[in-house]
């Protein structure tokens, strides 16, 4: 079998040097990165403030367009910001808690950071958290979510794809739950977007965010916020700045939000982030998704079945359809396991309660999945690693 999407290989230098499993992670870096941020130093050597009106101002929208390509969205409907939590942040800035619609509904399983935002909110006492327990710290029982969405609930901040697991949750069913008890969500898109297809508008999702670290492989710095385009005019965010105003420049005293999605900006752009990730982007909307889920269940099943035929245990789920593009290998020293393969230029990570977490994405081999599994086989047979050290990737 001919893999086409191994064409893409020579663009991303860290394949050469490593058996690179981490995009659910930090994708690798496309050569095209080298030349944008070479573009940005240029245009501001050369261009100085002129380069604020020749496209920097833009760029928070301009960018947005690219990432909207790739989660379903319309153009003009998504903004860039630096990461999820302050796109979370913003979210709640637009919403009045009531006595009456005053709760927050999530999974344990949130990302925590995610989770940090709400909590250090509700400290004022306005918000209520209803936090859905896992069983078996995989997964979360649907059924369970649904029903603690009531009519209580203002907003359900849920992720697509479950960091620590790969769980694909069901965001279809759980924006209708929501919706139909007047709430609405936040879907956290960061593990799913360009690993997993998925439309914005198709879902009816209020929100949506994530960023471009992992499977977008666009580097730091490049969350992006999505907002349903009949909602946009009706909130008004109290986390803002001039970049949200009608006429920004006009610096009048009292804010007049822009009549668009400007509206969810605030200050001054983090103009060589967005520079950066543009790459990234370029590759998998010319590449879509639908051709990298179609690789990534073929790959992600076959290190299923190497994992289970080396004697692992796997404990990311074992049905395509409920998972992103991670599986993860449970093991009783995970930490020490990953800080040899670390060691040995095999790049995973490990997750408390998971294990070893593995990823192949579009530019990996076949043949990796196989160097990978045989290599913590090794490890593990000849226990060649020391229990007492901690996994060497912090992320
Ligand atoms: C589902 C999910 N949400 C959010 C984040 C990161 O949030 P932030 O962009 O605020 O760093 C991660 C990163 O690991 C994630 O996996």
């Amino acid at each position: 079998m001919v893999d086409e999407l191994l064409k893409w290989r020579g663009e991303f230098p860290i394949l050469d040097q490593t058996v690179y499993l981490i995009s659910h992670s930090l994708g690798a870096m496309p050569k095209g990165a080298y030349d944008r941020l070479h573009e940005y130093a240029e245009v501001w050597a050369t261009r100085g403030v002129r380069a604020w009106a020749e496209g920097w101002w833009e760029m928070p929208v301009t960018v947005g367009d690219d990432v909207a390509r790739i989660i379903g969205a319309e153009p003009g409907t998504v903004v860039m910001h630096q990461n999820v939590s302050i796109c979370q942040s913003l979210i709640l800035s637009c919403l009045e808690p009531t006595p009456k619609r005053n709760k927050i509904v999530y999974s344990e399983l949130n990302f925590p950071s995610v989770m940090y935002v709400y909590e250090a909110h509700a400290r004022d006492g306005k918000l209520r958290i209803e936090t859905v327990k896992s069983d078996d710290g995989i997964t979360v029982s649907l059924e369970r979510f649904l029903a603690a969405i009531d009519e209580e609930t203002l907003l359900v901040p849920f992720s697509h794809v479950l960091f620590k697991s790969g769980f694909l949750q069901n965001a279809k069913a759980i924006t209708d739950r929501a919706h139909e008890v007047g709430a609405m969500v936040v879907l956290d898109a960061y593990q799913s977007a360009g690993t997993v297809p998925l439309n914005v508008k198709e879902l009816n999702v209020d929100f949506a965010t994530g960023g471009s670290v992992k499977w977008l492989c666009g580097g730091p710095g490049a969350g992006y916020l999505y907002v349903r385009p009949d909602l946009q005019n009706q909130l008004e965010p109290k986390t803002t700045g001039w970049m949200a105003h009608e006429h920004p420049f006009a610096f009048e005293t009292e804010l007049h939000y822009a009549p668009n999605i400007r509206r969810f900006l605030h200050g001054s752009p983090a103009i060589p982030a967005l520079y950066a990730a543009q790459s990234g982007y370029k590759i998998i909307n010319e590449i879509g998704v639908e051709k990298i889920r179609e690789k990534s269940v073929r790959q992600t099943t076959r290190l299923i079945e190497l994992a289970q035929e080396a004697g692992f245990a796997v404990t990311s789920p074992q049905n395509s359809g409920n998972r992103g593009g991670t599986i993860t290998i449970g093991h009783e020293e995970a930490a020490a396991l990953t800080s040899e393969l670390i060691r040995r230029e095999f790049i995973v990570d490990y997750r408390p309660g998971a294990g070893v977490r593995i990823s192949p994405h579009f530019y990996t081999k076949d043949e990796e999945l196989e160097l990978v599994i045989n290599e913590m086989k090794k490890i593990k047979d000849a226990r060649a690693y020391s229990v007492h050290e901690s996994a060497g990737a912090a992320f």
